[in-house]
C-alpha cells in the first residue's frame, strides 16, 4: 500500500499541511523538533509526494513546454538538448513539441501545454505569423519566451543570437576573397532572423560598393529541397561565383544543385552556410558556416524562463548571443 500524506501525518502527530509545507521547504514558524519528526517519518516510511498532489498545493508542475518548427534539422535538437540539460538541473521536466510551423498545430500544443499546467513555455518558430497564439499564452500569464523573435508589446524578455552580424560576416568573407557576384538563398522575410541576415548580406555588399542584384536572390524555406532549386535557378541563369546560404541545411541544397550541373565546389562556386550543425564537416568539402552558439542559446533561454517562473528577475532581460564565422574548405579565393 502507498504511502500518504495522511500517513505521515498521522506517524509525525502533525497535520497534513505542516507535511506539505515542510514538502514545499516553509519552516516559518515551525520548531527543529516538529521538522525533525516529519522528516524522520518520510524518510524512514520511503514516502514521495504525488507530483499531482504536490502541483495542486504548490499550483507549480516544474514543467516546461518547447515548441519547435522542425525535429528533423539538427539545429533544433541541440537547441531542445541546452533547454533540457538546464531545466533538468534545476529540478524541471521538458515537453518537446514539434508543430511544423503550421498555426493550428503551434496553437493545440500551446493549448495542451497550457491544459497540462507547464509552468513556462518556450516556442522556436520560423516566421512571425504564430502571433495570435502567443497572445492566447500572454493572457495565460504563463512565462513565455519566444526565441530569435520580436514582438516587443508583452515580450519583455527575449532570447536571439546575432543574426546581421553572422551573414554580414559570411558576406564580407566572401567580398574580401574576390567575389563581387554573390547569390543569396535567404529565408522568408516573415521571418525575423532572416530579415536579420538579409540586412547583413545587403549591407556588407553595400559597404564595398558592389550593387545588391536582386536577381541572384532567391527565398528558400530553410530545408534542403528549396536550397536545391533555389541554386538550380541561380545557376543556370547568373555568372555568379559565390553563394550565401542562410541556414546549413539550404547549403546542402546548394551543393545537390552543383553536383546536378558539375559544378566544382569552391573551384567553380564558393558556397556559405549559417548554423553549423554538425554535417557541416561531415559534407565534401567542409562547409564554411557562421556558427550560432545553439546549445547556449537553449541553455540560457532554460534559465530566463525558469528565473521568471520562480519570480526572480533576471540579470539579463534579453539574451543575445554572438555568432562566429568558421572557415572550411567550400571558399576559394579569386582573382578580381
Ligand atoms: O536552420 C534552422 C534555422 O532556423 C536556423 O538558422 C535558426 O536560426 C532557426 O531559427
Amino acid at each position: 500500500m502507498k504511502t500518504t500524506i495522511r500517513d505521515i501525518a498521522k506517524i509525525a502527530n502533525v497535520s497534513t499541511t505542516t507535511v506539505s509545507r515542510i514538502l514545499n521547504g516553509k519552516y516559518e514558524g515551525m520548531s527543529e523538533a516538529t521538522r525533525e519528526r516529519v522528516l524522520d517519518a518520510i524518510k524512514e516510511n520511503n514516502y514521495k509526494p504525488s507530483t499531482i498532489a504536490r502541483s495542486l498545493v504548490t499550483n507549480k508542475t516544474r514543467t516546461l513546454g518547447l515548441t519547435l518548427p522542425s525535429i528533423s534539422n539538427p539545429f533544433f535538437s541541440n537547441l531542445a538538448r541546452g533547454v533540457e540539460d538546464y531545466a533538468i538541473k534545476r529540478g524541471y521536466n521538458l515537453f518537446l513539441c514539434n508543430t511544423d510551423d503550421e498555426k493550428e498545430k503551434q496553437k493545440l500544443y500551446f493549448e495542451a501545454l497550457i491544459e497540462k499546467g507547464v509552468d513556462g513555455i518556450i516556442s522556436a518558430t520560423y516566421y512571425d505569423d504564430q502571433e495570435e497564439c502567443f497572445r492566447d499564452i500572454l493572457n495565460q500569464k504563463v512565462p513565455f519566451i519566444i526565441l530569435d523573435k520580436n514582438y516587443e508589446e508583452g515580450m519583455k524578455y527575449r532570447s536571439s543570437i546575432d543574426n546581421y552580424s553572422g551573414a554580414y560576416s559570411a558576406t564580407d568573407y566572401l567580398i574580401q576573397n574576390g567575389h563581387k557576384k554573390i547569390a543569396c538563398i535567404r529565408g522568408p522575410l516573415n521571418s525575423p532572423f532572416s530579415r536579420e541576415r538579409f540586412r547583413g548580406y545587403k549591407e556588407a555588399l553595400e559597404n564595398s560598393h558592389i550593387e545588391v542584384d536582386e536577381k541572384v536572390i532567391l527565398e528558400g524555406d530553410f530545408f534542403i529541397d528549396s536550397g536545391e532549386k533555389c541554386a538550380l535557378e541561380i545557376l543556370k541563369n547568373s555568372e555568379v561565383t559565390a553563394i550565401v546560404c542562410f541556414n546549413d541545411f539550404m547549403a546542402f541544397g546548394a551543393y545537390k544543385a552543383c553536383r546536378k550541373l558539375n559544378k566544382r565546389i569552391p573551384e567553380d562556386i564558393s558556397i556559405t552556410g549559417f548554423d553549423d550543425i554538425e554535417l557541416s564537416t561531415i559534407i565534401e568539402p567542409h562547409l564554411t558556416t557562421v556558427k550560432q552558439p545553439i546549445y547556449e542559446l537553449g541553455f540560457k533561454t532554460a534559465g530566463l524562463i525558469i528565473d521568471l517562473i520562480e519570480k526572480r528577475e533576471p540579470e539579463i532581460k534579453h539574451i543575445k548571443l554572438d555568432t562566429e564565422l568558421i572557415i572550411r574548405d567550400s571558399v576559394m579565393k579569386i582573382k578580381p
